[in-house]
């Protein structure tokens, strides 16, 4: 069967930037560092952009164009016994999409809320309303009638992307929404600081904090930051480069990689934090008042500051809304394609078949965040997905290939088409430094969720959708572990499962 490929490796980085630019570069990271030391936050950052990010991404770039599979073979071909955390990262993938294109759904709502500013004065009980929010995760109060029509839109257009495939769908899509994205969030970054107040809010952002560096949490949540903006440790990348051909130089584009996607977010980061800083001036309240994360940026904070604005509004709500809808779609057709990638080389299925089989159920399952519940439910599972799921799998992926593979070997396949070789800190630092920070955030996060609860929701609801998504996960990765793929991984030869 021919394998896809992307048309060139500029083609293949944008895709890869595509993917890793996303929601969590424009609504996660400028609070995170904001309420995690301001510019304090930046050392943790920094460090585990170096210790982990980029080393992960170089590896994972690795392990998809040396093996030609979706994580799931590749690891397979790696050790027969590796096989399942391939799977498992295909669950995350799975989970996070069925969540992220409820994000999406919202977004597209929003870019037509904008042009009247519908929010009025009360922008969070708009939101509310609008989502028709119970009270807890179980009434789920039916599907949002007004959310049907966003949400047959997202899944259509991704749907026809997907069939399309590799090069001419998802790489077509890149290399027309980047350009636009990057030129929404120049007028919103140059907007911002061009508005009364916004030094407060870059202030806010990047005064170092530098007591909270001592603080174990920050830590762990710049290692978070990191692996869900880089899209790492979710099958992602290793279907990404598993198009490429062997040839290719991948030291030097997971440095490409990192750079623009971490560039953009503190330029994303720059923007975001200038209109809080106005938004703060106009009510006359320091900017810690008004800055939220999340959903509460997006969707509370930000159309109340867009209503604040001296002129444009709704234009500057065009732009805000356009620049997540191009971000989060980027990101979302990535996480899809790890899950299609993953069936499709196991189970030696044609591209369409396995997009069919990976949407039909991403469809039905993700109806459940467009009913009443779906906030509180996309908020429980967002938060065990990230932080142990995520975190739990980049670093078994790091134990898996660092102690019990021989990681040079990958490290000699990187290096001989690159232009700047990878040392061997490379190796050094994922046997030692990223199991430590990982593991302890992993540990850290668990007995956390296990003995706080999380986010003051029943602990019912937490067991049901946290813990229960993550048990969802271990199960279908033993399923289709255990299922027979068509290729037998078996029957590879030996020069097959071994890099040269
Ligand atoms: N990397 C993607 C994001 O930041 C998943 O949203």
């Amino acid at each position: 069967m021919e394998r896809d490929r992307w048309n060139s490796k500029m083609g293949f980085l944008l895709a890869a930037i595509g993917s890793a630019v996303g929601l969590g570069n424009i609504w996660r990271f400028p609070y995170t560092a904001a309420t995690n030391g301001g510019g304090a936050f930046l050392v943790p950052y920094l460090f585990a952009i170096i210790t982990a990010g980029i080393p992960i991404l170089i590896l994972e770039y690795t392990i998809g164009k040396t093996y030609r599979s979706g994580a799931p073979s590749a690891l397979a071909r790696i050790n027969r016994k590796f096989e399942w955390l391939g799977w498992f990262q295909v669950m995350i993938a799975f989970v996070i999409t069925v969540y992220y294109t409820a994000i999406i759904v919202w977004v597209i709502s929003y870019i037509g809320f904008s042009t009247t500013l519908a929010w009025g004065a009360d922008p969070t009980g708009f939101f509310l309303e609008y989502i028709g929010l119970t009270s807890s995760a179980l009434d789920f109060g039916g599907i949002q009638g007004n959310l049907v029509l966003p949400f047959v839109i997202i899944w259509a257009v991704t749907a026809f992307v997907m069939y399309r495939g590799i090069s001419k769908g998802i790489e077509l899509a890149c290399k027309i929404a980047l350009p636009v994205l990057l030129l929404l969030t120049l007028i919103i970054v140059i907007r911002g600081i061009t508005l009364p107040g916004a030094v407060d809010g870059l202030n806010y952002l990047f005064t170092p904090n530098w007591d909270r560096i001592f603080d174990s949490s920050v830590w762990v949540a710049a290692y978070g930051q990191v692996f869900f903006s880089l899209s790492i440790a979710f099958a992602i990348m290793i279907a990404y480069s598993s198009y490429l051909p062997k040839n290719t130089d991948v030291v030097n584009s997971a440095f490409i990689t990192a750079t623009a996607n971490h560039g953009f977010e503190l330029f994303a980061g720059i923007g975001v934090f200038s209109v809080l800083g106005y938004m703060a001036f106009s009510q006359g309240v320091p900017v810690e008042e008004v800055a939220a994360g999340g959903v509460g940026l997006a969707f509370f904070v930000f159309p109340a500051a867009i209503s604040a604005m001296p002129a444009l509004n709704g234009f500057i709500g065009v732009c805000f809304f356009g620049a997540l809808l191009f971000a989060g779609f980027t990101s979302l057709i990535s996480i899809i394609q790890a899950v299609i990638t993953g069936i499709s080389d196991k189970f030696e299925l044609t591209h369409k078949k396995a997009t069919t089989i990976v949407l039909i159920p991403s469809i039905l399952v993700s109806m459940v965040f467009i009913t009443g519940s779906g906030l509180i439910i996309l908020d429980i599972v967002d938060a065990f997905i990230n932080q142990i799921g995520i975190a739990g799998a980049g670093l078994l992926e790091v134990i898996l290939i660092a102690w019990f593979f021989d990681p040079e070997k990958l490290r000699a396949e990187a290096n001989s088409f690159s232009n700047f070789s990878v040392g061997k800190w490379w190796t050094y630092t994922l046997k030692i430094i990223t199991v430590i920070v990982l593991g302890f955030m992993v540990i850290k996060n668990t007995i956390d969720f296990a003995t706080k609860g999380y986010g003051g929701y029943s602990s019912g609801d937490v067991m049901i959708f946290g813990w229960g998504a993550l048990v969802l996960c271990i199960i279908v990765t033993i399923v289709l572990t255990s299922m027979k793929g068509k290729e037998g991984f078996a029957n590879l030869s030996k020069s097959d499962k071994e890099v040269k």
